[in-house]
């Protein structure tokens, strides 16, 4: 089961971080008036099922199959003088859940904003600030706790 997860999370990322970087896009390209609906909203509810679904992954993995998070619940007090397992444990999910809040903040509260322009910046910078939280928090290769790009 660890393997099997682990290996949807990684792959899954590549879908959230693209369809990411479309939503923002997307929001910054948006010119709809205040009064009308955002256009392309399919590419927000893309972007927020594909995190939604990389958090469950992740949720699944830090609660239960993870061997660095389950080593680092045993004793939190070690786990944050480990520089991986702190990593495991607190940076790479404080990250995410940055992500998370600032995409349902980029839909809930931007979109109710009076003015068009208003509403197209607050959707753009939620998201923008989603991808840069989910960018930095991914283990990319070269990093201390690099792991692969394409997991296979
Ligand atoms: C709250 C949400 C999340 C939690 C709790 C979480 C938790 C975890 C855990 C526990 C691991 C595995 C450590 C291991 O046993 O090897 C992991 C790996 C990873 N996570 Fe997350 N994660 C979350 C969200 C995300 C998101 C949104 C992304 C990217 C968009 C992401 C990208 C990755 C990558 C690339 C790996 C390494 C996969 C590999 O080894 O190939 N995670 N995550």
């Amino acid at each position: 089961m660890y393997p099997v997860i682990l290996m949807i999370h990684s792959w899954l990322r590549w879908a959230a971080l693209l369809l990411g970087a479309a939503a923002a896009f997307n929001a910054f390209r948006d010119r709809a008036d205040a009064a009308e609906r955002p256009r392309g909203q399919r590419w927000d509810w893309a972007f927020m099922l594909a995190l939604d679904l990389q958090v469950l992954c992740g949720l699944l993995l830090y609660f239960g199959l993870s061997p660095f998070t389950s080593a680092a619940m045993g004793n939190m007090g070690m786990a944050l003088h480990d520089p991986a397992l702190r990593f495991w444990a607190f940076t790479h999910v404080a990250t995410m859940f940055v992500a998370l809040v600032a995409v349902r903040a980029g839909r809930v509260l931007a979109m109710g904003e009076p003015t068009s322009r208003a509403r197209r910046n607050g959707r753009c910078i939620c998201f923008g600030i989603a991808l840069l939280a989910m960018v930095a928090g991914v283990p990319w290769p070269g990093l201390a706790n690099a792991r692969p790009l394409f997991r296979l």
